[in-house]
């Protein structure tokens, strides 16, 4: 995995931004895989402003987001579904038939998880998914002990990341205790992967992830298996980190 250290959470959205833009001028009709959560705001804010003042074109992309609350209807302010349409979707030229969020409403969601997993494949895979990191390492709502190869399913979430997510709810208790979450098998299977993180609370998933060795306890450690991921973090996320890591891709020296 690469690391690339930037000064500041602008500097982390505009190189996420860049690399996503790159994929989808190179590729019209690319598959992108979405997150949700504060840190992808600011990457979001620039694709809307590369659409608007550069006439970057979504109107072939295709995307799959990560993950959504059980009982959460897509209309409701907190729906992840929501989210995507109020700070990207609506923003971008992007077709809303070529949107999947997974449903949180699904009558059985096993066999809408199944659906969602051949779905993905039928597109012909993602080509860059972009990912946050919760503060105990998981990705999407893979929590911890989540089986590294897991397929889409539902996932019940921890004491910590209801506590975390709190904050967008009126009240704790009005956190869903169940989301449907693409499975850290399914993340692997992307061809790009980008994860985004800034913020000392992010320190230790961060070190974790990259020094620490695989492991179901820290997720995002799965990361360490694919050969083109990328994680794009500030000073204070990479505060704990045991090596030192430049401030770009990483390029073959010239002979
Ligand atoms: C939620 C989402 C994750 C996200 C995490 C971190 O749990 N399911 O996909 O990475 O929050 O959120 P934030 O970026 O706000 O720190």
């Amino acid at each position: 995995m690469q690391v690339i250290v930037k000064k500041d959470y602008a500097q982390i959205s505009r190189l996420a931004a860049e690399m996503i833009a790159d994929e989808v001028r190179k590729n019209p009709r690319c598959v992108l895989g979405l997150a949700t959560g504060s840190t992808p705001l600011g990457t979001y804010a620039e694709l809307i402003r590369m659409h608007k003042k550069e006439k970057l074109d979504f109107s072939q992309v295709v995307t799959f987001n990560l993950d959504e609350y059980v009982g959460l209807d897509p209309k409701h302010n907190q729906s992840y579904w929501y989210f995507m349409y109020k700070n990207l979707f609506k923003h971008i030229n992007i077709r809303m038939e070529n949107v999947h969020v997974p449903n949180g409403k699904a009558e059985d969601v096993d066999a809408f998880c199944a659906w969602y997993d051949a779905e993905i494949e039928r597109f012909g895979g993602i080509d860059i998914q972009v990912l946050g990191i919760g503060g105990n390492g998981h990705i999407a709502f893979n929590e911890p002990g989540t089986a590294v190869f897991s397929r889409t399913g539902w996932v019940s979430l921890t004491k910590e990341t209801i506590r975390d997510n709190a904050r967008f709810f009126r009240k704790a208790s009005d956190v869903p205790r169940y989301a449907i979450s693409m499975g850290i098998g399914t993340i692997l299977e992307a061809r790009k992967i980008l994860l985004l993180a800034h913020k000392e609370s992010k320190a230790s998933a961060i070190a974790a992830s990259v020094d620490g060795p695989i492991t179901a306890n820290v997720p995002a450690s799965a990361l360490q298996l694919h050969a083109d991921c990328t994680f794009i973090v500030d000073k204070p996320a990479a505060g704990k980190l045991n090596r030192k890591y430049g401030s770009t891709l990483k390029k073959l020296p010239r002979a």
